[in-house]
């Protein structure tokens, strides 16, 4: 199968890692894996803060209900919408700063690392969390937290394709 749709299939969360630190060159090319991707108007109205402080991680795992995982890295894809100068271009922060995302969870695979994306905004609990941990201003907003790291378990590739959801021509 060519690498690309490889890398698709087989990313899964993961949720156990092991005690191997993620190179930084490799975080960096995640990085650059999500700003390659596409945004409305071409605005890129993201910000990331890449956490490796064994400190902040604990605080993580301690207070985001549904973010226990032990790795040794986090990037907190945000979102700063104001970046985007356009208003109608502003409407589309969250598709923007998701892209980026799953551009990290991507590239990630590709490099044989695990990830988890860790939901936070809407949920304004959450947010807090995570302003507080990393010191986000008010006009940052937390999308999502995505844990990096090397994988201490093994799941399986899959596509999750159902016929029954594809509409061609009109919904039926
Ligand atoms: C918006 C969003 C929020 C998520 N939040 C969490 C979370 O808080 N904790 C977690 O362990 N997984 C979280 N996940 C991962 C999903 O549970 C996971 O993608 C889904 O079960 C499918 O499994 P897979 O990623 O292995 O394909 C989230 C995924 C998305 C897209």
């Amino acid at each position: 199968m060519n690498p690309t749709l490889e890398s698709i299939f087989s990313r899964r969360s993961i949720r156990k890692y092991t005690d191997r630190l993620v190179e930084p060159e490799k975080l960096d090319l995640l990085l650059q894996a999500a700003m390659a991707a596409p945004t409305a108007m071409n605005c890129k109205p993201w910000q990331f803060v890449v956490v490796t402080d064994p400190g902040k991680l604990a605080h993580f795992r301690r207070r985001l209900i549904f973010g226990n995982r032990n790795a040794p890295a986090a990037i907190v894809v945000c979102g700063e919408p104001r970046l985007s100068l356009n208003p109608t271009a502003r409407l589309f922060w969250v598709q923007d700063c998701s892209n980026a995302a799953e551009n990290i969870l991507i590239a990630a695979t590709s490099l044989g690392l695990g990830t988890v994306w860790v939901g936070i905004h809407p949920v304004a609990a959450f947010v807090r969390v995570v302003r507080d941990v990393v010191g986000l201003p008010r006009h940052v907003t937390p999308l999502c937290l995505i844990y990096v790291g090397y994988p201490a378990e093994a799941k399986s590739s899959r596509t999750q394709y159902d016929k029954s959801r594809v509409h061609w021509q009109k919904y039926k």
